[in-house]
């Protein structure tokens, strides 16, 4: 995708000078391993081919301003304001980054004003990481214009800090990582443990299958209650069983587990531990066989989801069944849950058949006629100008 046409000349009007360069970010879909992040396990996405674009220069008024193709409101704050900044509405996925900056302890004293124009066709709340896509590509500008020599994985984790702390969603850093670090036709495996990172092949054209993201309208955020709440009971779950994180337990253990938890937290428990294991498995099945072997791993995630995890809806459910019933290969839920959307693994010559048996079940059923697009893994952050 390329930078959209005018922006440049937008950037101008509003600030009245031209941007000194243009970056950009997209937003993920997750393959496999959902909120296995924060539980220090494995996740497996990738990102799409929606980006969101920063346009940026430095101004000499020490503040940093922020304005959106899409939104009417503009925001700044005063960098040498940025302990007390409150952020309203959207900025915050865009100014909280430079405020993550300061709480991480970046001396930002002498750093000059920035002026930001955001232009995304990633789409909200359709569970594609649109405000991890903000968020790093305003990351990778500030990273540039203030010289701050941040490696990727570094600027992830600011991302991470801004969403938390400035937005209040406490969320994981897979989004930020699949939005940094993302390749064409690859998969990011990400081991948050230990924060390192392998891309994975997925051979998708070579294989005959495409994959497809059904956004099921139903809006979701993370700030809201349902994901705190899942965080807290997993939390709760591995102090209960005496481990740092979920993460340190097997699937071997699950049956003592039980014998030592209630029913809702040991379901909860369940999920993470079986989902890290099926990252594995994926990633293994993908290296020996290819895309066309992971198609019960993602449905097994996906039950997984549904009843142990309790995250899916029955929007999302009426997807991923047709897209089963259709002929795809796998499909399941992607991203934090409770809307959003679904990703199924489609035999391209498929696609066109199972997109409209998924809409046409949905109507049937009441629910919104789902989006539906192909999206083709890509590369992650960069410069574009
Ligand atoms: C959201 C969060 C991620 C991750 C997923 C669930 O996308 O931002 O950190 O926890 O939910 O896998």
């Amino acid at each position: 995708m390329t930078i959209p046409a005018g922006l440049a000349d937008r950037f101008a009007s509003l600030y009245g000078v031209p941007p000194v360069g243009v970056w950009s970010a997209p937003g993920r879909a997750n393959l496999i391993g959902e909120h296995t992040d924060y539980n220090n396990g494995y996740v497996l996405p990738f990102a799409i081919d929606d980006r969101t674009w920063c346009a940026a220069g430095p101004n000499n008024v020490g503040l940093l301003r922020v304005a959106s193709t899409a939104q009417t409101s503009r925001h700044s704050v005063a960098i040498a304001d940025l302990e007390h900044a409150v952020f309203e509405g959207w900025s915050g996925y865009a100014l909280g980054v430079a405020w993550a900056l300061h709480t991480m302890g970046h001396d930002l004293s002498s750093a000059p004003g920035i002026d930001l124009l955001i232009d995304s066709t990633v789409p909200l709340g359709a569970g594609l990481s649109s405000s991890a896509a903000l968020e790093s590509a305003v990351a990778m500008a500030l990273n540039d214009l203030w010289e701050l020599r941040l490696t990727p994985m570094e600027l992830a984790k600011v991302g991470q800090r801004a969403e938390n702390g400035a937005i209040g969603a406490p969320t994981g850093v897979m989004d930020q990582v699949a939005s940094l670090f993302g390749r064409e036709d690859h998969a990011v495996l990400l081991d948050c443990a230990s924060l390192r990172t392998t891309a994975v092949p997925l051979r998708l054209g070579a294989s005959g299958l495409s994959l497809l993201v059904l956004d099921s309208k139903v809006k979701h955020a993370h700030a809201d209650g349902g994901y705190a709440s899942r965080r807290q009971a997993c939390e709760r779950g591995a102090r209960e069983l005496g481990v740092p994180f979920l993460r340190d337990l097997t699937v071997a253990q699950l049956d003592q587990a039980q014998s030592l938890l209630d029913d809702e937290t040991f379901r909860r428990v369940r999920h993470v531990v079986t989902e890290n294991a099926r990252v594995l498995t994926t990633v293994e099945a993908l290296a020996t066989s290819g895309p066309g072997a992971i198609g019960d791993l993602l449905l097994a995630s996906h039950a997984s989801m549904r009843d142990d995890f309790e995250i899916s809806v029955p929007e999302i459910d009426t997807a991923v069944e047709t897209a089963m019933a259709a002929g795809a290969v796998g499909a399941r839920l992607t991203g934090g849950g409770f809307g959003g959307s679904a990703v199924a693994l489609v035999p391209t010559d498929r696609v066109r058949r199972l997109s409209d048996a998924v809409r046409t079940a949905c109507s049937e059923r009441g629910f919104a006629v789902p989006e539906i697009r192909t999206v083709n893994p890509s590369q992650g952050a960069r410069r574009d100008k």
